[in-house]
């Protein structure tokens, strides 16, 4: 199913199937690979510290050539495996260990759940300083989707020159360089299809790319979304400055050959940097929004709006936050986006819950949650615009739960401490980023009020080291 690209051809020991990998000169030296990182190196022991070996899975012993020494810990990578993993297998991309899309390809399905429990309960005893056997928790289930490949409803991918034309594809690791690529296994077919179509179409482009050193020339990134469950699609295409008449002419053609797509967008980005979206889009077909379908839901995004990306596995853990949030009456939901987890805590369908109070700080979210709520028949929910820190000043007690779901930096510590000044009978956390999870989950119960209920990790992105994680405290006193 996923053909290896013409003349590509994978790097020395970073296709990492048994028998991939390679020998490479220079000094090595014999680890035994304890545990995966966040990042999805492997750790490992030696005299001189920690070492980080990328590539390599628990329990193997591998031979590895050191790449980097730094003070506290040095990197390596593999030159020869001497036994490997069990579950090691195949990565199915050719593109897999340059691209810095997926880290987990190598493992298989129950190998990378295993990795990404372990990761949540590390970042809850190293961070959060919870003892999780005394907690009651000695185990965490990583909850797997029904998908393991084709699960992503949107992408982004850079766009640079390559031998003087326009590429779209993704970074390399921890670089700008770009992995060229024909499709991506990862995401859902109707993103392959119209990857393929823009790819064609980019040469014929009267825009010149963008060069980030020189913040100069148009195009930065291709962002493609679809409605796995209604067949709606967005493609959107960021650019740098004011397009003049004959480029936004010359765009047509890429609109001609889109005639199936529902909405067409140009995002305005004229900041130097690496957010990927400004503020500014301009509907070029369609109204700008798509929707997607989640269990009884029809919740429409747009292009700059927060989404899941996977479809099945962001409706598995709605569904569960809304049982722990059952017994609720009043909810406070921080960091509620286009208010689809707005939508599953209303109990609109079931449950109990009087109120859901949704802060949100994008205004275009906010607007979309006001057309959910209300295309959906939820009349409970109250959409505040603003940022967490400040609208929860303005708040009382009164919340028999507080929801949130930050972005991956976590909520900012006033957050934590004004939720500990509300005093909710349960806090429900939900996190796509283990370490600043635990760094909260430390500060809310750092004063003795609140214990750890519940944790439960979701297998929301498949063959990356990447977890989302849902951790229920609950008032003790
Ligand atoms: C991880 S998303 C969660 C969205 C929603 N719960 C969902 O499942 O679709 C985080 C959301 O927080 C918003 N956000 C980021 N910083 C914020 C802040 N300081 N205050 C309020 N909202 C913020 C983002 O715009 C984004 O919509």
């Amino acid at each position: 199913m996923h053909h290896q690209r013409k003349g590509f051809c994978p790097p020395k020991n970073i296709g990492i199937g048994v028998d991939d990998v390679q020998d490479v000169k220079g000094e090595t030296t014999e680890l035994t690979v304890e545990k995966v990182s966040s990042d999805g190196s492997g750790i490992a022991r030696s005299a001189g510290g920690v070492v980080f070996v990328s590539g390599a899975l628990p329990g193997e012993v591998v031979e590895a050539e050191i790449t980097q020494r730094k003070r506290d810990f040095a990197l390596a990578r593999v030159v020869r495996l001497k036994k490997a993993h069990p579950q090691r297998v195949a990565p199915a991309c050719p593109v897999f260990g340059v691209c810095g899309g997926c880290q987990l390809q190598h493992a298989s399905r129950e190998l990378q759940l295993e990795i990404k429990a372990g990761i949540v309960r590390d970042a809850l005893t190293r961070i959060g300083g919870i003892d999780l056997c005394k907690a009651g928790f000695p185990d965490i289930a990583c909850i797997p989707g029904p998908q393991q490949w084709g699960y992503r409803n949107k992408a982004s991918f850079p766009i640079r020159k390559i031998r003087g034309k326009p590429v779209a594809g993704f970074y390399q690791a921890l670089s700008h360089r770009l992995v060229q690529l024909e499709s991506c296994p990862v995401n859902a077919e109707p993103l392959n299809r119209l990857f393929a179509i823009v790819q064609r179409e980019l040469p014929g482009l009267s825009l010149d790319v963008y060069d980030e050193r020189e913040h100069r020339g148009a195009l930065r990134h291709l962002i493609l979304r679809s409605g796995l469950h209604t067949g709606e699609t967005l493609v959107s295409l960021v650019v740098n400055g004011r397009l003049n008449a004959a480029k936004m002419k010359s765009l047509m053609g890429l609109c001609r050959s889109l005639k199936n797509v529902t909405t067409l967008t140009l995002n305005h980005n004229s900041r130097p940097g690496n957010v990927i979206l400004g503020d500014r889009t301009e509907v070029l077909r369609g109204n700008g929004t798509i929707t997607e379908r989640l269990d009884e839901w029809a919740l429409r995004c747009d292009t700059t709006s927060f989404f899941q990306v996977n479809t099945e596995q962001a409706a598995a853990l709605y569904r569960h936050v809304r049982e722990l949030a059952q017994e609720s009456g009043t909810i406070l939901e921080l960091y509620s986006g286009v208010g689809s987890l707005s939508c599953y805590l209303s109990g609109t369908f079931s449950g109990s819950v009087k109120s859901v109070t949704a802060v949100e700080e994008w205004s275009g979210a906010v607007e979309l949650m006001k057309e959910n709520l209300k295309n959906n028949g939820v009349t409970n929910v109250l959409p505040l615009c603003g940022r967490a820190e400040e609208v929860m000043m303005n708040l009382r007690e009164g919340y028999d739960a507080v929801v949130l779901d930050p972005p991956r930096g976590g909520c900012d510590r006033v957050v934590a401490e004004k939720i500990l000044e509300l005093r909710p009978a349960r806090v429900l956390y939900v996190s796509c980023n283990p370490a600043t999870l635990a760094r909260d989950v430390k500060i809310l119960s750092s004063q003795g009020d609140y214990g750890l209920k519940s944790v439960r990790a979701f297998d929301m992105f498949p063959q990356t080291v990447h977890v989302e994680t849902v951790v229920l405290l609950e008032r003790v006193r």
